[in-house]
């Protein structure tokens, strides 16, 4: 941060993976800053006050209302709008769902359910309704949001499960797994 004059500083803040540059006053909130000086503006004013979750963006991938954090305080760590996310599941998921109407809302969710997907990817249904209610959709379309949450994470799981069995498939070809058989055929002075 360098000063500019006696009510301006330079913020140099990482944005989507990329470092950038505004002149801003201490006071500025990160979701004036996003949307003011770098034209991102996915992250929605809504209340204001940190009730309705528009404004949400990942700040070192937890979700954080950008309405309640200052500029500055975002400096020296990794923020993420919805324009930072290319084609990703929850994307896809609200699209396939239905899980949006005017879509005011949908980014905030999105970020937030982006942050739930990578934080708590085993989260149960009290887990999900929970993470939930820090967002609001004014047009009340919380199933059709539910329902892709719970897409999200099945998608998760079983990529996580095909993964862990390709892993295993390969440790197993390259020898790099004792399993129990190996062990026992081992102890038997046996490899069949
Ligand atoms: S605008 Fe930030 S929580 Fe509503
Ligand atoms: S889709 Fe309209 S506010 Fe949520």
């Amino acid at each position: 941060m360098a000063g500019t004059d006696r009510y301006t500083i330079v913020l140099e803040l990482n944005v989507n993976g990329e470092m950038r540059r505004a002149a801003a006053r201490p006071a500025d909130l990160l979701l004036d800053v996003l949307r003011d000086s770098f034209g991102l503006t996915g992250a929605k004013p809504g209340c204001l006050n940190g009730d309705c979750g528009a404004c949400t963006v990942l700040v070192d991938g937890w979700p954080m209302k950008s309405c309640l954090m200052l500029a500055v305080e975002a400096e020296g760590k990794a923020v993420t709008t919805v324009e930072g996310l290319k084609n990703t599941a929850v994307q896809r998921e609200f699209v396939d769902k239905f899980a949006f109407q005017c879509g005011y809302c949908t980014p905030g969710f999105v970020m937030n359910v982006y942050g739930l997907a990578h934080l708590r990817p085993d989260a149960d249904e009290h887990t999900v309704k929970d993470w939930l209610q820090s967002n609001i959709c004014r047009c009340t379309g919380y199933e059709e949001i539910r329902d892709a949450v719970v897409s999200v994470l099945q998608r998760r799981a079983s990529s996580a499960a095909d993964a862990a069995v390709a892993e295993d498939a390969t440790n197993a070809a390259d020898g790099a797994v004792d399993s129990p058989m190996r062990k026992g055929s081992a102890a038997n002075g046996s490899d069949t």
